[in-house]
């Protein structure tokens, strides 16, 4: 009988009917949380599935299930899934890496652009009808990019093409990993310096953070971080909420202690901490850096292609796997 494919949120409909081709797709047609309950019995009647970063994937969620063998995260971030968990019941995890690099990089440099300059707050006064009162030449007056220094805390593949990006602004950059890049990467990267993570605090105008969450990164920039920045800085975060203490963030805004800030992730999304709604000096987003067209479509083919290949309805390994070594695993068994 045909392989069963479920997709727990819409898609391209080029995309599902390339996974029509091959398997029984059940593709849900809203957007919408679905309850524990519900997310377990849907992954326990499917051989596949395609879920997004708002699908927590766990124990709980796989308790019972004996039929899945492919979970394709929509993202190329994946703290929404339990690895140990997967791996555990033989269950591949893949992900959709490099597709959306360019386009995240991109988003990035809307964000320190719209935060440094004041692009969301001018543009709700210009709504609101205020000009016509006229404007003081000293209004609107924002923090340059051109010839300051750009921070990157967290150089993967995403952190370096937004390190890429500032040489058109004439930037230098620096950057913290826990270790140093390779010197051609650097050289590549805007020829990003490596610092420790005080150094990058205290010398970044303008900082994004690019860096996966774990544990570890749980409020990597908190109220010590954000004493430790420059006056007037400008805080970009593209990478997860949590990242950040949003309430602590909140605080130094308000005080004017940092410039401004872009924000496309927040701690608990899709809640977005009322401090932070309450201040003009935020550029907010909800979670969309990945989201031209191209970079979104990509991704949701990437996702289809490890389905198919991990089910093996299409020749070839899937192209991103989290745990390959299910697959390995599962080689094993079928010798
Ligand atoms: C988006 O947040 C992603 O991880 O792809
Ligand atoms: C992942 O976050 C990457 O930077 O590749």
């Amino acid at each position: 009988s045909r392989k069963k494919v479920w997709v727990s949120r819409p898609l391209f409909p080029d995309v599902l009917a390339r996974l029509a081709e091959h398997a029984e797709v059940q593709a849900e047609a809203v957007e919408r949380r679905h309850a524990p309950e519900e997310l377990r019995a849907k992954l326990a009647a499917a051989d596949g599935a395609i879920v997004g970063l708002a699908d927590r994937i766990d124990a709980a969620a796989l308790e019972g299930n004996a039929r899945l063998r492919v979970v394709a995260n929509l993202g190329v971030g994946h703290d929404n899934l339990d690895l140990a968990a997967l791996t555990r019941a033989g269950i591949l995890a893949c992900n959709t890496p490099d597709v959306l690099n360019e386009s995240t990089a991109d988003y990035a440099w809307a964000l320190l652009l719209a935060a440094a300059r004041r692009v969301g707050a001018a543009e709700r006064w210009l709504r609101a009808g205020h000009w016509p009162e006229g404007m003081r030449f000293d209004d609107w007056l924002g923090v340059d990019l051109h010839g300051r220094t750009l921070g990157v805390l967290g150089m993967g593949r995403i952190g370096r093409a937004v390190a890429r990006r500032a040489a058109g602004f004439d930037m230098r950059v620096l950057y913290h990993n826990r270790a140093p890049l390779p010197e051609a990467l650097e050289r590549e990267s805007g020829g990003a310096e490596w610092v420790d993570k005080a150094t990058l605090l205290r010398q970044s105008d303008h900082l994004v953070l690019v860096l996966p969450y774990t544990p570890e990164s749980r409020h990597a920039i908190g109220a010590a971080e954000l004493a430790l920045m420059k006056p007037r800085a400008v805080l970009v975060n593209i990478a997860r909420g949590g990242i950040v203490d949003d309430a602590a963030l909140a605080a130094a805004l308000r005080e004017g202690r940092l410039a401004a800030a872009g924000l496309d992730v927040f701690e608990g999304e899709p809640r977005v901490h009322p401090d932070l709604l309450a201040l003009d000096n935020v550029v907010l987003s909800p979670h969309i850096a990945s989201a031209s067209a191209d970079a979104r479509h990509a991704m949701a083919e990437l996702a289809a292609e490890n389905v198919l290949a991990a089910l093996g309805l299409v020749p070839g390994r899937p192209p991103a796997p989290l745990n390959p070594a299910v697959l390995e695993a599962g080689r094993r068994a079928r010798k």
